[in-house]
């Protein structure tokens, strides 16, 4: 399932994650590629340890919890601090899938990939190409987005980010382990989820919300943690 997530982040937080971006020490995108990556990845990333990568980061984890949208569409277990990434000059990166296990720095655990998110931090009137091309189960899709809107898709999707012929495209990137790691699981929590949201907000007294979340919390006690 592809999610878009308008306005994850406010005027205000982009203004923050600017002027922080602006004044980073960006480094060569291939230092963090898997092997296959290396040779189709030409951007620039923040050091994962550098104070603006992770001021930015916990004000994107920070908001990610508070959406509702997000929480319902991954059923978040942990995740992997946000990263951030730059594109200019015809960098790209071609067709290629994430590592399946990325390990949280500073500290034991590791996260499995199940879903993958990207943040748009450049409205896109600010750069030419720079499309993230995903291939989902319905064909492929095409992901360019204003500034503090956010996409979640399935961590096993083979994707792409085009070109970037005139000016500079600022994101951030970020892996989930889901408590669900089936995508198909996943949307039909999200449905449901939806479904039961829309009919309490219409009719909070009618007795199947309660009968509905029933069904919602068992499907999500048999599928998760397995
Ligand atoms: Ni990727």
């Amino acid at each position: 399932m592809l999610l878009h997530i308008p306005s994850l982040l406010s005027a205000d937080d982009l203004q923050q994650a600017r002027a922080l971006l602006e004044d980073a020490q960006w480094q060569d995108g291939r230092s963090t590629a898997g092997h296959r990556a290396q040779g189709v990845k030409r951007n620039q990333q923040l050091p994962i340890d550098s104070p603006a990568a992770q001021q930015l980061g916990a004000l994107i984890a920070g908001r990610l919890m508070q959406s509702p949208a997000f929480l319902s569409a991954a059923l978040p277990l942990r995740m992997v601090p946000p990263r951030f990434n730059r594109y200019e000059g015809e960098g790209e990166y071609g067709n290629h899938v994430d590592n399946a296990i990325f390990p949280i720095p500073g500290t034991a655990q590791s996260v499995r990939t199940d879903c993958s998110m990207t943040v748009f931090l450049s409205d896109p009137e600010e750069y030419d190409g720079g499309e993230l091309i995903i291939q989902d189960t319905f064909g492929q899709q095409e992901v360019k987005l204003p500034a503090g809107d956010a996409v979640l898709y399935p961590g096993t999707s083979l994707h792409r980010v085009t070109p970037v012929t005139r000016g500079a495209r600022l994101a951030s990137f970020l892996w989930v382990q889901s408590l669900v790691p089936q995508d198909h699981r996943r949307r039909l929590l999200y449905d449901l989820d939806q479904s039961i949201q829309a009919l309490s907000a219409d009719h909070p007294d009618h007795e199947s919300v309660d009968n509905l979340t029933n069904v919602y919390h068992n499907l999500l006690r048999e599928w998760s943690l397995t």
